[in-house]
C-alpha cells in the first residue's frame, strides 16, 4: 500500500487520484456523517454549493429529507440543522436523507469524488477505516484533510496520523510523502490530549466563540462509532 497525506484538497494532486480516498474534517463534517449514518439516517448527500442542494433537496419528500449546514460554523439561515453532530440523533435522523453542505468537508469529497473508493472519517470512526484498509488493501491510499479554507487544520492530520500510526505495525506500506511522517509525529506528540488540541486549534477557537465546547468533546473521543461512510453514487455517502 502507498500511503499518502494531503492536509487539504488544494494540495492533493490533480492529475490523478487514488485506489482509495479518505476524506477527514473532524471538526465537523466527517464526525457529522458518522454519527448521522450510526442513528440510522438513510444518506448523507454533500453539496459544496447551497443553491444545488436546494435544488436537489426540493425533489424529496420533506419527511424524508433533512437540509443540514453551516456557513462559518453557524448554521445555515432556514435549515433544519447545522453541523453539529450533537444534533444527529435517531429521532431526528432516522430514514431521512441529510442534505449537507460545510465550509470546507463538502469540497475535500468533491475534490475525490472520482476515485474508485471514497471513504470518510473522524476520530469517532478511525478505527473503522483502519479496518476497511487492512481488509481491502488498496494499492494507493490518500489521506485528505478539509482543512479550513485551503489551509491546514491540526484535528484532520492528527486524525491522518492516527490511521496512518495504527496502519504501521499492521501491514507493510509505503510511506508516500513526508506528510504522513509529519501526521503521525503530531498525532503522537497529542494522542492523550485531543481535546486541548482542539481548544487550541484555529478552527477550535471559532467553534468555542459559537458556544460549541460540547461538539469538541464529543468530536474528540476516539472509536466510540463502529459505522464507515462509503461512497455510493457521487457524494452520496452511506453505512457500509
Ligand atoms: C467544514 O466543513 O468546514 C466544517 O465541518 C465546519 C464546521 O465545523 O461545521
Amino acid at each position: 500500500m502507498k500511503l499518502f497525506v494531503y492536509h487539504t484538497p488544494e494540495s492533493t494532486p490533480e492529475d490523478s487520484l487514488p485506489d482509495c480516498a479518505v476524506v477527514i474534517d473532524v471538526l465537523r463534517a466527517t464526525t457529522t456523517i458518522a454519527t448521522a449514518l450510526n442513528a440510522g439516517a438513510e444518506a448523507v448527500q454533500a453539496f459544496k454549493d447551497i443553491d444545488e442542494l436546494m435544488t436537489v433537496s426540493s425533489q424529496w419528500l420533506p419527511q424524508k429529507r433533512l437540509r443540514a449546514g453551516e456557513r462559518g460554523g453557524a448554521k445555515v439561515d432556514g435549515f433544519d440543522l447545522g453541523n453539529s453532530p450533537l444534533d444527529c440523533t435517531p429521532e431526528v435522523v432516522q430514514h431521512k436523507r441529510l442534505f449537507l453542505t460545510t465550509t470546507n468537508g463538502t469540497r475535500a469529497l468533491e475534490r475525490v469524488q472520482s476515485a474508485s473508493v471514497l471513504i470518510t472519517a473522524a476520530f469517532v470512526n478511525c478505527q473503522a477505516a483502519v479496518n476497511y484498509l487492512l481488509e481491502k488493501e488498496p494499492s494507493t491510499v490518500w489521506l485528505v484533510g478539509s482543512g479550513w479554507q485551503g489551509g491546514y487544520s491540526l484535528e484532520d492530520t492528527a486524525c491522518a496520523g492516527a490511521i496512518a500510526h495504527s496502519l504501521v505495525s499492521k501491514i507493510d506500506y509505503q510511506v508516500a510523502n513526508d506528510e504522513v511522517i509529519a501526521a503521525i509525529a503530531l498525532y503522537t506528540q497529542w494522542q492523550d490530549r485531543m481535546l486541548e488540541m482542539f481548544e487550541q486549534s484555529t478552527h477550535g477557537q471559532r467553534l468555542l466563540k459559537l458556544d460549541c465546547h460540547r461538539d469538541l468533546e464529543y468530536c474528540a473521543q476516539s472509536n466510540i462509532l463502529d459505522v464507515l461512510p462509503i461512497q455510493n453514487e457521487a457524494k452520496v455517502l452511506i453505512k457500509s
